[in-house]
């Protein structure tokens, strides 16, 4: 033992302590396959990979992702497409929000793997080149937005709103939008935009 090291009490010496803790505990880094494989209690399988193909605002959009992916994410994260927001990321904002075949879902509330081969409308989708939407004209005619950070959700459950047909009265629209959280408070706005693109759309 170094001079300068301080026996324990049993006569080992702090260094040897940690060496020896050390060492066994990479002995018990066992790889998660390695794991799995011998069926050890507690073994976590691995990360299982999937090629999906989601149709993404009229494009096809291959992408390999693991089981446990949300489609937010993947949104996100693998196809950059960064206009749907992650705000609670469980369900309770509809910042998130896009159209799967033409209903509203919280993007962050299912699986990429769960969308594969299905139509998904995100808020770039929405334009036609430079012409914007009925719905997002609406939103800034109306500036029913602050920070912006709810909107792109906003806009997309009110595009649903709009062609479900759930807007003969403010009050139902206000029903119908109480999904999307606004921390901005743009409320009323919101509901005069939701309104008037109702009105162009003949609802
Ligand atoms: Fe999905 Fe809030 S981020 S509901
Ligand atoms: Fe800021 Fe809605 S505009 S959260």
């Amino acid at each position: 033992m170094p001079d300068n090291e301080q026996p324990t009490v049993d006569g080992q010496s702090r260094r040897s302590v940690f060496v020896a803790g050390a060492v066994t505990t990479a002995g018990m880094a066992v790889p998660r396959s390695a794991a799995a494989a011998t069926g050890s209690p507690g073994a976590v399988s691995p990360a299982v990979e999937a090629d999906v193909t989601l149709f993404v605002n009229g494009r096809k959009r291959p992408v390999r992702v693991e089981a446990r992916v949300t489609l937010l994410d993947a949104l996100r994260e693998r196809l950059g497409l960064t206009g749907t927001k992650k705000g609670c990321d469980r369900g309770e904002c509809g910042a998130c929000t896009v159209l799967i075949e033409g209903e509203r879902v919280t993007s962050c509330m299912t699986l990429a793997v769960m969308e594969d081969g299905r139509a998904i409308t995100t808020v770039e989708g929405l334009a036609r080149g430079e012409e914007l939407h009925p719905v997002q004209a609406a939103f800034i005619r109306r500036d029913a937005f602050q920070c912006g950070f709810c909107t792109p959700g906003q806009i997309m459950s009110a595009v649903a709103c709009v062609e479900e047909g759930h807007t003969r009265s403010d009050d139902e629209i206000r029903e119908w939008m109480s999904g999307n959280l606004c921390r901005c408070g743009c409320y009323p706005n919101i509901v005069d935009a939701v309104r008037d693109a109702a009105k162009e759309a003949g609802r």
